[in-house]
């Protein structure tokens, strides 16, 4: 494994993008040189996203950093797609206390399964505190605003989500 220091990865489902995925980017993007969008490929068939179509609107987020942010879908093990990018950091956000106990589980499994990975976590900004996809996927369906929660791009992309779907 190559000590890269300089790239992180932030893993999750991102079905969708919101706001608060996008500010742990740009902060990671203060501290790491790189930072390694993954997408996880196998979500239940609830998703409204395909993995391909998550991959897609979060690169136009960031097209202008494309060198920096490089957008990925994954399968299997976290750790092993840590180590395929030779990377060594999981990035997660944390938005409140209840989001401890899943994180703190999913980061200590992580450390048994590869030691030499290490996960940070970074505490979300107060005013993205309450965002989250599962929220975006209860109002934007009632054409309920959203455009506080998601960037436009996911905004627009929900839009015709949910328009083909009636
Ligand atoms: O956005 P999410 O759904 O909270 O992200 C969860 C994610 C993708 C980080 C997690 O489910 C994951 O890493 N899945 C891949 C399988 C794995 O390696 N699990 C970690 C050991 S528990």
């Amino acid at each position: 494994m190559s000590n890269n220091k300089k790239s992180a990865v932030f893993p999750g489902s991102f079905d969708p993008f919101t706001n608060g995925h996008i500010d742990i980017v740009e902060r990671s993007l203060e501290i790491f040189e790189t930072v390694h969008v993954a997408v996880l490929e196998n979500l239940s068939k609830n998703a409204l996203f395909t993995p391909e179509e998550r991959v897609e609107l979060i690169e136009k987020i960031f097209k202008k950093r494309k060198q920096k942010v490089v957008v990925e879908t994954f399968s299997g093990l976290l750790v092993d797609y840590v180590k395929k990018v030779k990377s060594r950091v999981i990035i997660r956000g944390l938005r409140a206390i209840s989001d401890f106990d899943y994180e703190a589980q999913m980061a200590l499994m992580n450390r048994q399964l590869d030691h030499r990975v290490e996960t940070l976590f970074m505490m979300t900004r107060e005013e993205n505190s309450y965002i989250s996809s599962t929220l975006v996927k209860q109002v934007a369906p009632y054409g309920g605003d959203v455009s506080m929660l998601v960037h436009p791009i996911i905004a627009k992309a929900l839009q015709a989500k949910y328009s083909k779907k009636k």
